[in-house]
């Protein structure tokens, strides 16, 4: 036994795990960290058990025989983040440049496997030339392994994908199925085709940077949830999103401690601004409502008309979705919508309740988003908000009109509260628009047709730019004192802890992608 331990102490002591010492430095001198460091920084200290570090490949062609490195380019294990268990990956670009073998994606399945079975959040750090190109297609096989496996897991457990380094061709379908991407600044890229592909066949000229970098992602496609300074900044910022997440779809998500006194906000009776027309930020609503400094913006630089993210309203995790007024005045278009029916969608899966905050003005106008679908993107949120069954609980800070209103997490789609402020509009269109439409007539003939036209406004306004009609109708339980909002929604979401709601038997449902 003796023996064999000093055998194995020697086998790991001189073994060599990366592609040695210039590969290291490169990496470095790029602003990178090695696959190992990047573990070292994500996981608590000395929780990292690794798994397969003797593996290497299989590959006798191109002379790849004489180059056996332990491990194989990537490196795969648990350990725990807050105490929490984690399974992850690292590709090292150290060792043939992070590409994906097959042994290396029997690596990644294995940890996959292993996090399914075990109900425990997975986290690949991506920093690959993609498929190793000595290994033809069994490097493609290893790929599509790996993406079977995603859609597998996806609503089973959590999945994040931090992209720090080159992640380009088809190895882009994996991150893109998991639950979030984040990507570090300068560093690192995501495309399916790059540059040269792109100048042939387009006549483009685009730097990597410009086509899929992190900004490229983060404003413009939105492939990408999140991004990072650095490695560290990234790292952290991994931690930072499972601090919400429950480890499984049978879980609930953490509670944080948190002392209550009255929970009054007065701030909030200032927020909406007296004329209907100015804008003012949704997030000074959420900060006004969640536990201080515990809202996490999630796609902060995508659809900026929507926001989205997480947050802890009495020490527990809730989804926060709000149309923001500050930016296209807060309507729903195609981006907000994709980008508000996925977070719904990710909450939905991880028991995690949704708060909806409205203030919209309806659907954006034009060739432009009837071409790019905003039918069918809209349809995507009202189904999304339509099928969740977690507590869900809306917020009409001002505007809710038209058919965004029904979308917005109305009582009619199954929320289970639905508050108003006072400042609440909720009608089929602004007065104007409803004015001009229904008195054309009588304004057309009228001595003074301006004069007129404002008069039919300030009655439209006075009768149906008010929170009462819906409230009548029980279409709003209650419309509340800005300033009781944080008290109301502590009690309602206490209220809704125990919800159960069974949806019609069905293998799923058809939403419209
Ligand atoms: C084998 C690879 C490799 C690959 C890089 N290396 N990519 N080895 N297969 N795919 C090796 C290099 O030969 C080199 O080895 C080392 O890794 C570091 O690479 P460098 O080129 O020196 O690094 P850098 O200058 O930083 O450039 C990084 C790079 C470049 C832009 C990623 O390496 C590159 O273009 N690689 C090929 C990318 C590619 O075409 N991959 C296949 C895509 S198709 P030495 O020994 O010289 O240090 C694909 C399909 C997936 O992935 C389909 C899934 C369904």
């Amino acid at each position: 036994m003796k023996d064999k331990l000093k055998e194995l102490r020697e086998k790991i002591a001189t073994a060599q795990l990366g592609g040695g010492q210039a590969r290291i430095d490169k990496q470095h001198q790029q602003g990178k960290l090695t696959a190992r460091e990047r573990i070292h920084y994500l996981l608590d200290a000395g929780s990292f058990e690794e798994i397969g570090m003797f593996v290497t490949h299989r590959c006798t062609d191109f002379g790849m025989e004489k180059q056996q490195i332990l491990g194989d380019g990537v490196v795969t294990g648990y350990g725990t983040i807050q105490g929490r268990p984690v399974y992850v990956f690292a590709q090292d670009f150290t060792v043939f440049g992070g590409s994906l073998s097959e042994t290396h994606a029997e690596k990644i399945c294995k940890v996959m496997d292993l996090a399914m079975r075990t109900g425990v959040p997975l986290i690949g750090l991506n920093d690959s030339g993609g498929a190793r190109i000595q290994e033809g297609v069994k490097s493609l096989a290893g790929y599509a392994d790996i993406f079977y496996r995603n859609v597998m897991a996806s609503g089973v457990i959590p999945q994040i994908s931090a992209i720090m380094g080159p992640c380009a061709g088809g190895a882009v379908y994996s991150p893109a199925i998991t639950d979030f991407v984040i990507m570090v600044e300068r560093t690192s890229y995501m495309f399916v085709t790059g540059p040269n592909v792109v100048k042939t066949v387009t006549n483009e000229d685009v730097s990597a940077e410009e086509l899929g970098g992190a900004f490229a992602h983060a404003s413009r496609s939105g492939v990408t949830h999140l991004t990072a300074a650095n490695d560290i900044d990234c790292l952290e910022k991994i931690k930072q999103l499972l601090s919400y997440l429950p480890q499984n779809c049978e879980e609930a998500p953490p509670v944080v401690p948190c002392e209550l006194g009255d929970e009054l906000r007065p701030q909030l009776r200032q927020v909406v601004p007296p004329n209907p027309q100015q804008p003012y930020d949704m997030r000074e609503v959420i900060d006004g409502i969640v536990d201080p400094e515990s809202f996490f913006e999630i796609h902060p630089d995508w659809a900026d008309n929507i926001v989205v993210g997480f947050a802890r309203l009495a020490g527990r995790s809730i989804g926060v979705v709000g149309n923001q007024p500050t930016s296209l005045a807060g309507v729903l278009d195609v981006n907000s919508s994709r980008k508000a029916a996925r977070f719904v969608r990710f909450c939905d899966c991880f028991n995690i309740p949704l708060l909806v905050l409205v203030d919209v003005p309806g659907f954006l106008p034009g060739t432009d988003q009837e071409w790019n679908g905003i039918i069918a993107n809209g349809a995507k949120l009202l189904y999304a908000f339509s099928e969740a069954t977690v507590p869900r609980v809306t917020l009409i800070t001002r505007k809710a009109y038209g058919g965004a209103y029904d979308v917005m997490n109305s009582k009619h789609i199954g929320a289970d509260f639905n508050f108003a402020w006072p400042t609440a509009e909720i009608a089929v269109m602004g007065a104007k628009g409803a004015s001009e439409i229904i008195f054309r007539k009588e304004i057309a003939a009228a001595d003074n047709p301006h004069e007129l036209l404002a008069q039919k406004e300030k009655a439209y306004q006075k009768k149906f730019a008010n929170p009462w009609r819906a409230a009548a109708r029980g279409f709003i339980d209650e419309v509340i004192d800005p300033a009781q909002t944080r008290r109301k929604l502590i009690k309602a979401f206490v209220l809704l802890e125990n919800k159960v709601v069974n949806l019609p038997k069905k293998k799923h449902g058809n939403i419209p992608l």
